[in-house]
């Protein structure tokens, strides 16, 4: 199949509604009043986390990360932000290299927080918000992170990496004989081998309680730390990874993958009881399903407990159920059975009556409050992507939220519906503030199966409808994933904007914020329904909007982003240039070397058995090289095991044997994402160079 392009006028009626294909100019700034939003400013952008409100809701503490892109250095220090005058000041002062984080309220003015600051490992410590005074609670050899603290059980929860049957004391010095071992030989007799970007060991994350007491003013350990997982009695063991007290303090409730030697295959995940000494072996609540679950919660008058339930055993995408359960009768009940979206995170309202959601829905991601007794849903946040929420009083919140314009930033929002938000930090405004950020715009077009698709745009520094510009198609990975108007530090569309592009992004099929039938259309067709949406998108973008130069594009994208990079080289040459980091090569060499197997084998099939070996087959970019033609910027991560080296290498191999303009870039020390900030830069000044040399644009370099 060979996609011929058609280069049709089409001529736009003079008078027509302004429309993203005929943006009105209302919508820019005064271009004397605005400079470039670039690589530089994106590095040194300031990061907000872990947002915690006060008990007597007046304060809110979060981490914040700053980076100094001269001095190439960067520190994580705690904030303090008072409700009533939205002031922020230092808890704990910035340094170059300070890495206070995971903040939480021991009282309304002593705050807990993880850090070294000179303990053996990861450790706990507290801070005064009175006298800024610092106390070290927990001076473990062996890292604890993720603590949790519950009043009521007068105990802390964490989780410490450790050898299977040994305290975390005797762990410490596990592995340090390892470590000493004349040979650095590792036997394996099951998969994962490694996972995400990491060689596994034989630690494995514990889920840990340790008593402790109040000591003037702060946290003091009182006891050992127990093992609430050592004692499960299933089959494998257990790697907790989300957790909470019950209000009363006598339990702690997570969720868990069920390990063994299935895990690199399978997805199941258990929903556990534990007594929060760990006295007992936890008990698990969700036994009747096969599939992940994820985000376990109580309700704060401890009558019920919620969670996110997949349905499908082997499936990471499938839609996630929300499940009510009543604790005394040890019912479960599936809330908004109808709902044919996927919501990502949930809690219950202060008081009980309703539970708080995020849900990825077309092109945002809102908090919404579900009404237990009326069973209605409502809407709390317009245009962007919420990613944390903390009740405040009983009709607001305060939420972390982001859009294509703004990073996580920290607002008030009312359950009213009303959809206002009040700006309470500022960490970012005189960084940010001058620069062009491009409205974001979109439109639908009919894609594969003749069914809606969304495609969202954003125009280029200093705009004017009357020119054409480049094109810039970013391609989305997952795919199971949609491109939302959040921030990304690693593929900003402002970024592109600002360097002369027109920006478009097409949510094709098998993308998870469009309902669960479109999510699973992808599976065994990787290489249609995607084409053909990405393919009729651009079709309809370049014939409609006379802003664009439909012989100047370029086309980009990272993991399944790259693999429909390597596909779309296969079958169309109607890119000037193209941009694959980290993309699938071979389906089937990618099938044996990646880690999360559940993955592949769902979405492309087994090829080691003889009757799905086709299917995986039938999709494999490698089978298309000989058609290759498009000039290719290829980047790699040494450290991706989802997609490895391997994939990257193959695809820069092809490029040359068959004499194709491309380059690879080479990360030793990245894995799937490029994370390091100097390597970020140098990223965009690769990717930006490609592009600009393929279109004929003067793109922004990094000096160093
Ligand atoms: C960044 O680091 C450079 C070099 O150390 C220093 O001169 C500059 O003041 C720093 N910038 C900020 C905003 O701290
Ligand atoms: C930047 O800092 C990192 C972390 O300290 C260091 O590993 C790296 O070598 C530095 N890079 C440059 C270009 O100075
Ligand atoms: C923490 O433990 C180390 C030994 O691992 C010890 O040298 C140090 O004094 C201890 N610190 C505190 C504050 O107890
Ligand atoms: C109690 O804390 C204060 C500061 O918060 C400190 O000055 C004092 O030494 C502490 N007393 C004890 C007994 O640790
Ligand atoms: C989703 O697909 C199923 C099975 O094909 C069908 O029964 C259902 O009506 C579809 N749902 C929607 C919302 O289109």
């Amino acid at each position: 199949m060979k996609i011929s392009h058609s280069y049709l006028a089409f001529f736009l009626p003079s008078l027509v509604l302004a429309d993203v294909f005929s943006p009105d100019s209302s919508m820019f700034p005064d271009w004397s009043t605005k400079s470039k939003f670039l690589p530089t400013h994106l590095t040194e952008t300031k990061r907000i986390s872990s947002v915690a409100v006060s008990p007597n809701s007046k304060n809110a503490v979060f981490a914040l990360n700053a980076y100094n892109n001269t001095a190439n250095k960067s520190g994580t220090n705690l904030r303090i932000l008072s409700m009533a005058d939205s002031t922020t000041n230092d808890l704990t002062p910035y340094s170059f290299g300070a890495s206070d984080s995971g903040p939480f309220w021991i009282d309304d003015s002593n705050v807990g927080f993880v850090s070294v600051r000179g303990s053996p490992n990861s450790n706990l410590f507290s801070v005064s918000t009175t006298d800024g005074s610092v106390v070290q609670v927990t001076n473990y050899t062996n890292g604890i992170s993720g603590v949790v603290y519950s009043s009521a059980a007068k105990r802390i929860a964490f989780t410490s990496s450790v050898f299977q049957g040994m305290t975390m004391d005797e762990s410490a010095e596990e592995a340090e004989v390892i470590a000493d071992h004349p040979s650095s030989g590792v036997v394996y007799d099951k998969l994962f081998v490694r996972h995400w970007d990491t060689w596994i060991t034989k630690q494995r994350a514990q889920l840990f309680t340790v008593p402790v007491k109040i000591s003037n003013g702060t946290l003091a350990v009182a006891g050992q730390p127990s093992n609430l997982v050592a004692s499960y009695q299933g089959e494998w063991g257990l790697e907790p990874d989300f957790y909470t007290f019950s209000p009363d303090g006598n339990s702690v409730l997570f969720s868990a993958k069920i390990e063994g030697r299935e895990e690199s295959w399978q997805t199941e995940a258990g929903i556990f009881i534990s007594p929060a000494d760990g006295s007992a072996a936890p008990t698990r609540i969700n036994s009747n399903f096969k599939g992940a679950a994820s985000n376990p919660v109580y309700s704060n008058d401890g009558k019920y407990i919620a969670w996110l339930q997949m349905a499908t055993p082997g499936y990471e995408s499938d839609q996630n159920q929300v499940i009510l359960y009543e604790i005394a009768s040890k019912t479960q009940t599936r809330l908004i059975p109808d709902f044919i979206y996927s919501p990502s995170s949930l809690a219950f309202s202060e008081d009980s009556k309703s539970i708080f959601m995020t849900v990825p829905v077309e092109k945002d991601s809102p908090l919404y409050q579900y009404d237990l007794a009326k069973s209605t849903l409502t809407r709390l946040t317009a245009d962007g992507v919420v990613s944390s929420y903390n009740q405040v009083s009983s009709d607001s919140l305060v939420i972390t939220m982001s859009t294509f314009q703004f990073p996580d930033t920290i607002f008030t929002v009312s359950t009213s519906g009303d959809k206002k938000l009040k700006k309470l930090s500022t960490e970012n405004d005189a960084n940010l503030g001058s620069l062009y950020f491009s409205p974001t715009d979109n439109f639908w077009f009919n894609g594969a199966m003749n069914e809606k698709v969304q495609a969202l745009v954003v125009y280029p520094y200093g705009f004017d409808p009357s020119k054409k510009y480049p094109v810039a198609c970013i391609i989305h990975g997952g795919p199971q994933s949609s491109w939302q108007d959040g921030w990304s530090y690693r593929w900003n569309p402002n970024i592109y904007a600002n360097q002369g592009f027109v920006g478009i992004i097409i949510n094709f099929h098998g993308g998870d914020a469009y309902g669960q039938n479109f999510t699973n259309s992808i599976q065994h067709n990787w290489g249609t329904h995607p084409f053909e949406d990405i393919m009729t998108g651009m079709d309809v973008f370049l014939e409609k909007a006379a802003y664009t130069d439909s012989k100047n594009t370029v086309a980009l994208g990272a993991s399944y982003g790259g693999y429909m990079v390597n596909w779309i080289n296969g079958q169309t040459d109607r890119f000037n240039a193209l941009v694959c980091h980290d993309g699938v090569f071979s389906t089937i060499s990618m099938s044996y070397s990646t880690e999360e197997l559940w993955f592949v084998e769902h979405d492309l099939g087994k090829p080691y058995v003889e009757s799905q070996r086709a299917l995986v087959e039938k999709f494999n970019p490698e089978r298309y090289v000989a058609n290759w033609v498009t000039p290719t910027l290829i980047i790699q991560g040494e450290l991706d095991y989802r997609i490895p080296v391997s994939e990257g290498l193959s695809t820069f191999t092809a490029l040359q044997r068959r004499g194709i303009d491309s380059k690879l870039l080479y990360f030793p020390d990245e894995n799937h994402w490029v994370l390091k900030r100097p390597n970020s830069l140098k990223w965009h000044s690769e990717v930006l160079k490609w592009i600009g040399k393929y279109t004929s644009t003067k793109t922004w370099s990094w000096e160093y």
